[in-house]
């Protein structure tokens, strides 16, 4: 019999050490606290990262797609291939701007765009194809790009789980289309809220970051400078996306422990595979059928044995916190209002099925066993009892 724990266990936790601290109280001490120099420092960090040309810093990932979207032109009319299992924001996005979102199904095993069922979606309408590097696995990035080439389409990674993910050696973000990562607190690195845009295009590099900042061509600190001419003219209505300095600063400290961070999410996994092997009722996650590093974002197995509500119920009385990642964008309402309904049955299959248990560096080895207990002793009776 398990006791439950007195403190509840999160799914989730950031972890903000002294070097972070260190890093925003010296920008705070600087009084330059929005964008400037240190969003540049960030920015050229994720080239040396990701080996694209450019990276552009962004309020969050959500606005880095809708940047990457408006600046690819995509509007009424055209199509963008995504899986349905990710988050609502790119969809959102796809929707705002009058764009169709046309779901592809998932493997089952990883949860990523299952590339095989790419091909039969494109159509003359389609402008881009947003693979998501599910939980931090790779998708195939190999046969999605020689897709999209052949048919001439866009690749935009959804990258937003994948900071420290490398297929064939290659990170996130350097497969030669656009990619966009999140800093929000639950990712492998955060700035409390963020993102970053990369990419390999002159052109596109001005016009995203134009657009990020109310259609203004210079930036703020270059405006503000000694000399800086702060006349401006904007011959196209932009938005308020730019990150800040504060934020940057923290980014900063954070990515330069990102090699800790991952390797200890991947300890934490190994536990979770040893803890639930050959448990019945559970379904570990599948790896990727290719060399690839994974970031191990969330750790997402599947509950086979018992409804998913009832489990969660289950999980809380042990006070162990938990997600889901995600609820299917095509049974969204509006989106079945406005797109029609789609059948995905390995989307479906997987989402009834999916939960995400704790996963942050933060976490001790105990933590996991803990979780694994709780969860053979909630599988051993599924009725509920
Ligand atoms: C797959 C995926 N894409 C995009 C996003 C959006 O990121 P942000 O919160 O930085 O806008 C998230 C955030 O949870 C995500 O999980």
């Amino acid at each position: 019999m398990v006791e439950s724990r007195e403190e509840f266990l999160p799914l989730n936790k950031p972890s903000i050490g002294e070097a972070e601290i260190a890093a925003v109280t010296a920008c705070l001490k600087s009084k330059w606290i929005t964008t400037g120099p240190l969003c540049a420092q960030f920015e050229e960090q994720f080239t040396a990262l990701t080996g694209a040309r450019y990276a552009l810093s962004v309020v969050s990932a959500t606005a880095g797609m809708h940047l990457a979207l408006l600046a690819l032109g995509i509007g009424p009319g055209d199509e963008v291939i995504t899986p349905s299992m990710t988050f609502a924001s790119t969809v959102n996005m796809v929707a705002r701007l009058g764009a169709k979102p046309v779901f592809a199904d998932i493997r089952y095993d990883t949860l990523t765009i299952d590339a095989e069922r790419i091909e039969a979606l494109i159509t003359p309408r389609t402008r881009a194809i947003i693979p998501v590097h599910f939980a931090g696995a790779p998708a195939d990035m190999d046969r999605i790009g020689e897709i999209a080439a052949r048919f001439g389409v866009t690749v935009i990674e959804d990258a937003a789980h994948a900071v420290g993910t490398r297929l064939r050696g290659t990170h996130a973000g350097g497969f030669g289309g656009i990619a966009i990562f999140s800093f929000h607190p639950l990712k492998n690195i955060t700035t409390g809220e963020g993102g970053m845009i990369t990419h390999n295009d002159d052109t596109l590099q001005n016009r995203l970051r134009i657009l990020r900042f109310h259609g203004i061509e210079r930036d703020a600190w270059k405006r503000y400078g000694k000399g800086g001419n702060p006349e401006y003219d904007i011959s196209e209505p932009g938005y308020k996306y730019n990150l800040t300095d504060i934020q940057a600063a923290l980014g900063i400290a954070q990515l330069g422990r990102l090699d800790e961070f991952n390797a200890r999410r991947r300890a934490l996994v190994n536990l979770y595979r040893e803890g639930l092997a050959g448990v019945a009722g559970v379904e570990l996650p599948g790896d990727p059928p290719y060399p690839h590093t994974h970031s191990h974002h969330l750790f997402v197995p599947k509950v086979c044995a018992m409804e998913r509500g009832l489990f969660m119920e289950r999980l809380s009385e042990y006070n162990i916190g938990y997600g889901l990642h995600f609820p299917p964008c095509h049974g969204l309402t509006y989106v079945t209002a406005r797109f029609g309904v789609t059948s995905l049955p390995e989307t479906e299959r997987a989402a009834a099925r999916i939960i995400s248990l704790p996963l942050f560096p933060d976490m001790t080895d105990q933590d996991v066993g803990y979780v694994c207990a709780a969860v053979r002793e909630i599988l051993s009776r599924p009725g509920g009892a």
